[in-house]
């Protein structure tokens, strides 16, 4: 495909894996083709919109800790261990279907289909595309076409990591009293704070029919970043702390403290069926306040 001027394909990492750089007067961006996943976003006069860790890891089948991975067709663990966390999506090799620049808005398509490997891990034909319209902000949309001849239901989530100063100063917004699933207490429920979320301890929360408008205050910076979705109903927000992220192995020294997910999309009893034939989409806007 012809790519319009400031995008370019670049190698990502050793390991073989490609994405586009993208340069333009309004932001800089890097994507990588395995699961369309944003790994940076930049705009030119503001600090960037995006966490990606110093130590993510560029490779097939494993995910880079950072940027927006998309969590698709199933949100979280299953049951069934030889099923990966969070969907295969992320994993996969999307082809890029669309590059276009309409002045300095750049609009990136990127589709999956099932094949063999797919329905082993989820018996369904389906197309997922993931559009991505990078200006001042990022607009990303995820649309999901049911090419079976029965209904199938899944869960998602863009799985956006954050960056902000100091996780101790920082404070998310637009959850006040809300219930939540704490992943961190056996899925106890419990009820969000009055005042806004604080961070003291790893955070690992699911609220379902939460809203889709959020915002992340980074106290010590004086920013805030927008969330702002009407189609993403559940909304995760997560930080491993210091004991996970050193189990981890991917997330750089430190790397807990300047980050935070607050992950849109639609999971538990948010989750979407949709009838033999049908698509639907689910936009996410993200930008800086
Ligand atoms: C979050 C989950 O969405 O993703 C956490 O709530 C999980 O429980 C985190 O640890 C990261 O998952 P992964 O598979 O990318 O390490």
């Amino acid at each position: 495909m012809q790519l319009p001027a400031g995008i370019t394909e670049i190698p990502l990492g050793e390991n073989g894996l490609r994405g586009l750089k993208v340069d333009t007067p309004l932001c800089s961006a890097l994507l990588s083709f395995q699961g369309a996943h944003l790994l940076q976003f930049q705009t030119t006069d503001k600090v960037p919109l995006l966490w990606l860790s110093e130590d993510a890891i560029f490779k097939a089948g494993k995910s880079a800790r950072g940027g927006i991975p998309l969590c698709f067709p199933w949100f979280g663990t299953p049951a069934d261990k030889d099923k990966p966390a969070h969907g295969f999506a992320r994993h996969r090799l999307w082809t890029l279907t669309a590059a276009r620049r309409d002045g300095d808005i750049v609009t990136l398509e990127l589709e999956l289909t099932d094949d063999a490997d797919t329905r082993k891990l989820w018996p369904h034909a389906f197309r997922a595309r993931q559009t991505l319209v990078l200006g001042r902000n990022i607009t990303l949309t995820l649309t999901v076409e049911n090419r079976d001849k029965t209904p199938f239901t899944f869960t998602f989530a863009q799985h956006s990591y954050f960056p902000t100063s100091d996780i101790l100063r920082t404070r998310v917004e637009g959850l006040e009293g809300r219930p939540y699933f704490d992943a961190t207490q056996d899925w106890k429920i419990l009820e969000s704070e009055a005042d806004g979320i604080r961070f003291s301890a790893e955070t690992d929360r699911v609220y379902e029919g939460a809203g889709g408008h959020y915002h992340i205050v980074d106290e010590a910076a004086g920013h805030t970043i927008v969330i702002r979705s009407d189609d993403c109903k559940s909304a995760i927000v997560w930080n491993p702390w210091t004991e996970k992220s050193a189990r981890m192995g991917d997330m750089g020294t430190d790397g807990w403290r300047g980050m935070l997910c607050v992950e849109s999309g639609n999971t538990g009893s948010d989750a979407i069926t949709l009838a033999a034939g049908e698509q639907r989409a689910f936009t996410l806007r993200l930008g800086n306040g």
